[in-house]
């Protein structure tokens, strides 16, 4: 899309769209652990679409499309958990959380298709760390790369992580441009300093370090994104799961660790004070977080696909190239 005009040279906004982008393919966060109980389902919206949510009577979580491959009808509305199954309310039609259709209480025999695949599209899932993650594709390919490690929610040497949830009127490409915009952190977040930073790729992971290793990023894939920042050699580290829920808006969700540290000391405040500062609620300073500023640069926001871009921005177009990936159909001329 152009949005510069070729005869004036002048950008305006009526060719320009908020989200052209379709959602990417990915491990994206679905919910907190304690959220489901076995046997519990409900109906959930996310990556542009409704949802099943359940958790079986075993204690797999499961995540299927709404509707029966039988006659249509919506699982999720008088659905029922039974054993390891979900059962579709209208024939009773059970299903698996990896889609097989595993029980017909009429049938002498069950349909042939049954027998050789799933029938029901349901999400791969994984369960770490406490939180659920489904992995996406919009033409329902395996997961292409593994969740991470991530020592910080691993170990008891930690304290328990802080939750914060915010939902946010924008793609989630347009979010994680702000790990790589360096200068924002000073315009916008009142940076003492002009950040320089040093980015790199190799798949689907990014990496970051802003500041000479004051902020340290590591990105995998659209839908988590590790961050470390370091200070009088403490370190808090932010884990960010955002979740695309229709193609103009995200819900982001983070936790927010550091290693425990005795009350009181001053280890303690060093790292309580990186957690205030990267929110925003750190008192008396100067500097934003992003709850206050980045969330209404965001919501107002329209993309540039052409941008024009100074020698003092950081890998704006590196970081898009990279993103580029996670879309399966798109449109090279928006995006
Ligand atoms: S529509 Fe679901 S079992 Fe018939
Ligand atoms: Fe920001």
């Amino acid at each position: 899309m152009n949005e510069m005009s070729p005869t004036t040279g002048l950008f305006w906004s009526k060719t320009a769209e908020k989200c052209p982008f379709p959602i990417p393919m990915g491990w994206f966060f679905v919910d907190y652990s304690e959220n489901i109980k076995p046997g519990e389902h409900r109906n959930i919206f996310m990556l542009d679409q409704e949802w099943v949510f359940f958790r079986t009577a075993g204690g797999k979580p499961g995540m299927s499309d709404p509707f029966c491959p039988h006659l249509g009808a919506h699982i999720g509305h008088g659905g029922k958990v039974v054993g390891e199954t979900i059962r579709c309310p209208f024939h009773h039609w059970g299903y698996n959380p990896e889609g097989w259709c595993t029980s017909i209480p009429y049938a002498t025999e069950m349909p042939p298709i049954t027998k050789r695949q799933p029938i029901l599209r349901t999400l791969p899932l994984v369960e770490k760390w406490g939180l659920i993650f489904a992995w996406y594709h919009p033409h329902a390919e395996p997961p292409k790369w593994e969740l991470p490690s991530i020592p910080e929610l691993e170990s008891d040497e930690y304290v328990k992580p802080m939750r914060r949830s915010w939902p946010i009127g924008t793609a989630i490409q347009e979010l994680a441009e702000n790990g790589v915009d360096y200068p924002h952190l000073k315009f916008l977040h009142g940076a003492s300093e002009m950040p320089t930073g040093q980015y790199r790729v190799d798949g689907p992971d990014a990496y970051v370090d802003i500041g000479n290793g004051y902020t340290v990023g590591h990105q995998q894939g659209p839908g988590l994104a590790i961050f470390r920042f370091n200070a009088q050699g403490i370190t808090s580290t932010m884990i960010s799961y955002t979740v695309p829920i229709t193609l103009e808006k995200s819900q982001m969700n983070m936790s927010f660790t550091h290693k425990r540290y005795p009350e009181g000391t001053k280890e303690a405040q060093v790292a309580k004070h990186l957690v205030d500062h990267m929110i925003g609620e750190a008192d008396g300073e100067e500097s934003a977080g992003f709850e206050s500023v980045d969330l209404i640069v965001w919501n107002n926001k329209k993309y540039r696909q052409k941008p024009i871009l100074c020698d003092g921005d950081g890998p704006i177009l590196k970081y898009r190239q990279w993103f580029r990936q996670f879309y399966v159909d798109y449109d090279p001329a928006k995006i």
